[in-house]
């Protein structure tokens, strides 16, 4: 969510004349967009603010904003704490945040916009025509806000009640992305299963078929859902629809129902287990991920073991793990039988090093195969390394279907690939957190958009 109102609060920015440049030193106008979902988030946006304290001290023109769900809490406070800030816009301003630059830029005089309003500007979004970015793959929102109240979360608090864009214009954001060169559309939501719900404007399946039908578009993903609402439909929608992708991330949490139900997540370990069974059972091979908190207060060693045997029993071939973090406006906070931070970080490494294996195991079968993969550019270690590079060993980057980052060279085969193609890719290398492999085949099926990238 952040990075996409970055992406929009940039693309705003150049429509008024900003330009990027590559250090904070060097910027007239600094935006701290900030995350306030765990403890260490927040004090890392903090510490950022404290820092910059010297650089308004060095150039007393310098305009300094902060945005998302720190400034959404605590709003002027943040002023008072850091006098240098000048602007604190919340997570429902984005698109006033010219306005309100305006606003400094004329009187000097700082400004807090933390409103919140029922009302979700469809249209917020989908003014893309001035995309400044090549990325091959772009992020949508379809929808803001949280109405779970799972117990130890903040986001309901921070970012409101729970809102759909309507269809059409998430669909013209799409086309217009589209026809920019994007080959790949992440629509995203706190929980894409209840889109629409509330307005009845349309089923979340309903909207990827929509999605589905928009040329130029070649894969479609979505990030998150909540497995209470993940309905029959959109098992239906994997094998429906073609540019869905083999990749589902289904956030779990924990693997006790005790747990579970102190969190308030509303369903059992065995009615998630469930659902992927249908899930699998329906698709067959598609890849699954989730998010896992250890140390929630009361956590027993018992109930850390369920989550354990879960990751055992699903095997996922990723896991995103944290430990609980109290959050000042979500309830747990005020729940007994908190876990020390000691035996938090035990359970955690206990836990990543467990998937670690699992998840190495998986991508080490993939050894062998063939698989399609979207480019993404160079890889990062290539691209520092660019002049004295052989075409050949010349690292690129990319994800499979499945969601698998897999770092390639090319080969007589395949000389030269650019952002956004296809590519036949033999898996050579399978780790924890990625593959690696040799390009075989360009797909030459999908049209180039932007400057072309050889090898070299
Ligand atoms: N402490 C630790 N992890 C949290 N998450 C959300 N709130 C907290 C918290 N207070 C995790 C959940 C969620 C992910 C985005 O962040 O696992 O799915
Ligand atoms: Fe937070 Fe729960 Fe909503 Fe996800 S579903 S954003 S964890 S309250």
């Amino acid at each position: 969510m952040n990075s996409y109102d970055s992406t929009r609060l940039s693309d705003m920015l150049i429509g008024m004349n900003y330009r990027p440049v590559n250090s904070y030193q060097e910027a007239d106008l600094i935006i701290v967009n900030t995350c306030t979902i765990r403890a260490k988030a927040r004090q890392k946006a903090v510490s950022f603010l404290g820092r910059l304290a010297a650089q308004k001290r060095k150039n007393p023109s310098l305009i300094i904003a902060v945005g998302g769900c720190v400034a959404q809490h605590e709003g002027r406070t943040l002023i008072d704490k850091f006098p240098q800030v000048d602007i604190v816009f919340g997570t429902h301003a984005v698109a006033r945040f010219p306005d309100l630059l305006q606003n400094v830029r004329e009187d000097g005089h700082s400004i807090v916009d933390t409103t919140m309003t029922d009302i979700i500007d469809d249209r917020s979004g989908s003014v893309r025509h001035g995309r400044h970015s090549d990325n091959v793959s772009e992020f949508i929102t379809i929808m803001r806000g949280c109405d779970n109240y799972c117990t130890y979360c903040v986001v309901p608090y921070v970012r409101g009640r729970e809102i759909s864009r309507h269809p059409d214009y998430i669909v013209e954001e799409v086309r217009e992305l589209a026809a920019s060169g994007v080959k790949e559309i992440v629509l995203l939501g706190q929980n894409v299963n209840s889109y629409g719900n509330k307005k009845k404007l349309c089923t979340f399946p309903e909207l990827l078929a929509m999605v589905n039908d928009v040329d130029g578009i070649e894969r479609i993903r979505f990030v998150t859902s909540h497995p209470k609402d993940f309905s029959d439909e959109l098992i239906q929608a994997f094998v429906t629809l073609d540019k869905l992708c083999d990749h589902f991330h289904l956030p779990v949490q924990s693997g006790s129902s005790r747990i579970l139900k102190r969190m308030n997540r509303k369903y059992t370990r065995q009615q998630y287990l469930e659902r992927v069974l249908k899930l699998r059972e329906t698709v067959g091979d598609i890849a699954l991920s989730t998010d896992i908190i250890v140390g929630f207060p009361g956590e027993t060693g018992e109930d850390f073991d369920e989550t354990m045997s879960l990751l055992e029993q699903v095997e996922y071939d990723s896991i995103f793990g944290f430990m609980y973090s109290d959050r000042p406006l979500a309830p747990a906070i005020k729940f007994s039988d908190k876990i020390s931070e000691k035996e938090k970080n035990r359970r955690l490494n206990q836990l990543l090093d467990f998937q670690k294996h699992i998840s190495q195991k998986k991508n080490r079968a993939l050894v062998g195969k063939t698989l399609t993969v979207l480019v993404e550019g160079p890889s990062r270690r290539s691209s520092a390394r660019k002049d004295t590079i052989e075409p050949e060993q010349a690292q690129w980057t990319g994800r499979t279907t499945t969601n698998k980052v897999v770092n390639f060279t090319l080969s007589e085969k395949c000389l030269s690939v650019m952002p956004g193609d296809f590519v036949q890719v033999i898996i050579e290398g399978g780790f924890a957190h990625s593959l690696s492999g040799r390009a075989v085949q360009k797909k030459n099926s999908f049209k180039n958009t932007g400057g072309s990238f050889n090898a070299a």
